[in-house]
């Protein structure tokens, strides 16, 4: 079930930074169904799955297969029925609802299909939702938030409201938000599905240049076939199991 190298060696980022290796995200024994009865769904099979800080793993398989079912148990979104989820050494289980709460706002990014941003607030503002949750001055998180707005090709719509965006400008503002706070862990659930082929390579290229450091792992669920190649490691599901990885930062086996 695993295939190494077939796309050649490449060095990680963390490995070519010298930052010692071990996993930003450990998942074992992952199982969760929906349901009861008749109605009852088995959406993950025990899953086993690891991501590396540096890296960009990606999740890919086909509608239904399990992707957003496993990244809402990686982010605490959800709880599992059995197995546990251990990310940058802290099993999440051992929190308590709070801490977990904490533990999620501090440390975790999220990136979705449809931006999520509030109508009502400014590129600017909305980018800075995190750093105003983690008590900044308001001042201090808009010149944050307007930072990597810029950094991300934005800066002359900081004060635009989300309405007078396009798609693309939108997930940009979403990827700011994500990142202001300098998560360790960054999951994008389809990012570019509700984009055109060139925005969503746009996108991709955004996340690959600006979200993925040595001490960061990003995780991308994707069905887009387009965008595959954007990934350190490809895990493909299936019907709630993971059928084949690809580690293309391994040399030639
Ligand atoms: N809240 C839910 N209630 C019932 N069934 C669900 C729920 N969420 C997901 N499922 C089912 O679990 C399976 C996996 O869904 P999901 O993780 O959303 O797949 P994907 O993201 O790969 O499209 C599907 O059969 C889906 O219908
Ligand atoms: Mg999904």
């Amino acid at each position: 079930m695993t295939s190494e190298g077939v796309f050649g060696g490449r060095e990680t980022m963390a490995e070519s930074a010298g930052v010692h290796v071990r996993e930003a995200v450990q998942v074992r024994g992952l199982t969760k169904h929906f349901g009861r009865g008749e109605q009852r769904v088995c959406a993950l099979k025990a899953i086993d799955w690891d991501a590396r800080p540096g890296e960009l793993s990606m999740i890919v398989g086909p509608s239904g297969c399990g992707k957003t079912t496993l990244l809402s148990l990686i982010a605490g979104i959800l709880d599992s029925d059995e197995g546990a989820v251990t990310i940058f050494g802290q099993e999440m289980s051992r929190l308590s609802d709070s801490a977990r709460t904490r533990f999620r706002a501090s440390r975790i990014g999220f990136i979705f299909q449809q931006y999520n941003l509030l109508p009502a607030l400014t590129a600017a503002e909305n980018a800075a939702i995190p750093l105003v949750i983690a008590g900044w001055r308001r001042d201090r998180a808009l010149r944050r938030s307007s930072e990597l707005l810029e950094s991300l090709g934005m800066g002359g719509r900081l004060e635009s409201l989300p309405s007078q965006l396009s798609g693309g400008q939108m997930q940009r503002v979403a990827i700011a938000r994500a990142l202001v706070h300098e998560p360790q862990l960054l999951v994008c659930d389809e990012p570019t599905a509700a984009l055109d082929h060139e925005t969503g390579l746009t996108v991709m290229n955004l996340l690959r240049d600006q979200a993925v450091r040595p001490d960061r792992a990003v995780v991308v669920v994707t069905h887009d076939n387009r965008v595959f190649h954007f990934g350190d490691r490809v895990t493909r599901m299936d019907d709630g199991a993971i059928v084949e990885l690809v580690d293309r930062t391994r040399g030639a086996a």
